[in-house]
């Protein structure tokens, strides 16, 4: 009940400046995680946080299966477009891919270390190009009315200063854009993988805090290493919003609470066993719209939610029944009825062994 008394007064101080709250939480993109089902997952635990997709290239999406690439559950508004590129063209190109097929948001990736990324000349080596950054926004803006917003770190390699990054920002936002999504981390372009680019560059948020001070006007959202809703308060005292990644990944259910606590609305859920139930749904109709409804489409959809219990008792051995490769032919509502058994079995066992 406090959460939701807490997020009143923050709500009703959003009315009084006339704050935008559409960037407030958002769940990071993050590749071969953040795909449509992952999404869908996420919009069952929290109403409100934005989500974004995986990063797309803007070759792909010119030269590929476009539907493959786009499309969307209706339920995972709001839903944000990440874009990979540099070409203005490519990227307005792209963008208006993105209006068409119902996105809310178009992002542009310019905090990506990874090698491929950089062969490709985009990514955080776009840090070093705000001027070809902000071609590609006014491009973009051109041909769409959604907002066209920029995902960058403070800063690359070794260069520590704060100035990298506001010129960076100033640059791109004479050019249109109005929100920017900032790791709060170097990209190391060279000797660490992206994984280690993730952990190993430390975090500097007070140059996010300093952006924000110093462009009062634009929205800026802050990332990197946040987890709990304590942490995500304190920053959200500093700035407009605040995008999580990893954690909500791996611990989603702490995103059920998100809603009452940062957006002043009823937390969708009230269980776990609601939440599970509504996805178990979901796998089925998952498999019943696949080829022939061949039951073994919905171990990649589930991979997602495997978290979904993470921190209660028998999570673990839920998990091992869901991810049991002798399991992956049979039908969903089989699969989460031995998952179930083999919890609560769990629960049962612990608390016979407390009360012994
Ligand atoms: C598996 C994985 C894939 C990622 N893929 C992308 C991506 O496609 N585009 C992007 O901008 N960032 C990507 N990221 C970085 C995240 O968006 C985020 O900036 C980073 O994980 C830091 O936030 P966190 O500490 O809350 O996880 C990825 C991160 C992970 C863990």
């Amino acid at each position: 009940m406090s959460g939701i008394d807490e997020s009143n007064d923050l709500f009703e101080s959003d009315m009084n400046k006339g704050l935008d709250k559409s960037w407030r939480l958002c769940v990071a993109p993050m590749m071969d995680w953040t795909d449509r089902h992952c999404r869908y997952f996420h919009r069952l635990l929290t109403r409100h946080t934005r989500l974004y997709t995986e990063m797309v290239t803007t070759g792909a999406l010119i030269h590929g299966d476009r539907p493959r690439h786009l499309d969307f559950n209706a339920e995972e508004h709001p839903v944000a477009l990440q874009l990979g590129g540099s070409e203005a063209a490519d990227l307005a190109q792209c963008a208006k891919l993105a209006q068409d097929w119902g996105y809310d948001e178009v992002n542009l990736n310019c905090g990506c270390p990874s090698e491929r990324v950089q062969r490709g000349a985009f990514g955080a080596c776009l840090m070093n190009e705000a001027s070809l950054v902000a071609d590609g926004v006014k491009a973009m803006r051109d041909v769409v009315d959604i907002p066209v917003t920029v995902k960058n770190r403070i800063g690359i390699d070794r260069v520590e200063s704060y100035e990298f990054v506001r010129d960076f920002v100033g640059t791109v936002a004479e050019a249109g854009c109005e929100v920017f999504i900032v790791h709060a981390r170097n990209a190391w372009l060279q000797g660490l993988s992206p994984k280690e680019n993730r952990e190993i560059p430390p975090l500097r948020y007070e140059l996010v805090y300093q952006l924000k001070r110093e462009f009062p006007d634009l929205t800026i959202v802050i990332n990197g290493g946040i987890q709990t809703e304590e942490d995500i308060a304190l920053h959200l005292s500093h700035v407009d919003g605040v995008m999580v990644g990893r954690h909500a990944y791996h611990e989603p259910w702490a995103m059920s609470r998100w809603d009452s606590r940062f957006f002043g609305m009823a937390d969708p859920l009230a269980s776990r066993e609601e939440a599970e139930t509504q996805w178990l749904a979901y796998l089925e109709r998952h498999v019943a719209t696949q080829t022939g409804g061949h039951p073994n489409t919905w171990p990649q959809a589930m991979r997602h939610a495997l978290g979904l219990w993470n921190g209660s008792a028998g999570a673990r051995r839920w998990r091992q029944v869901w991810s049991d490769h002798k399991l992956k032919l049979e039908p969903p509502a089989k699969v989460a009825a031995l998952a179930t058994a083999a919890r609560q079995e769990t629960r049962r066992l612990l608390a016979e062994s407390v009360s012994a």
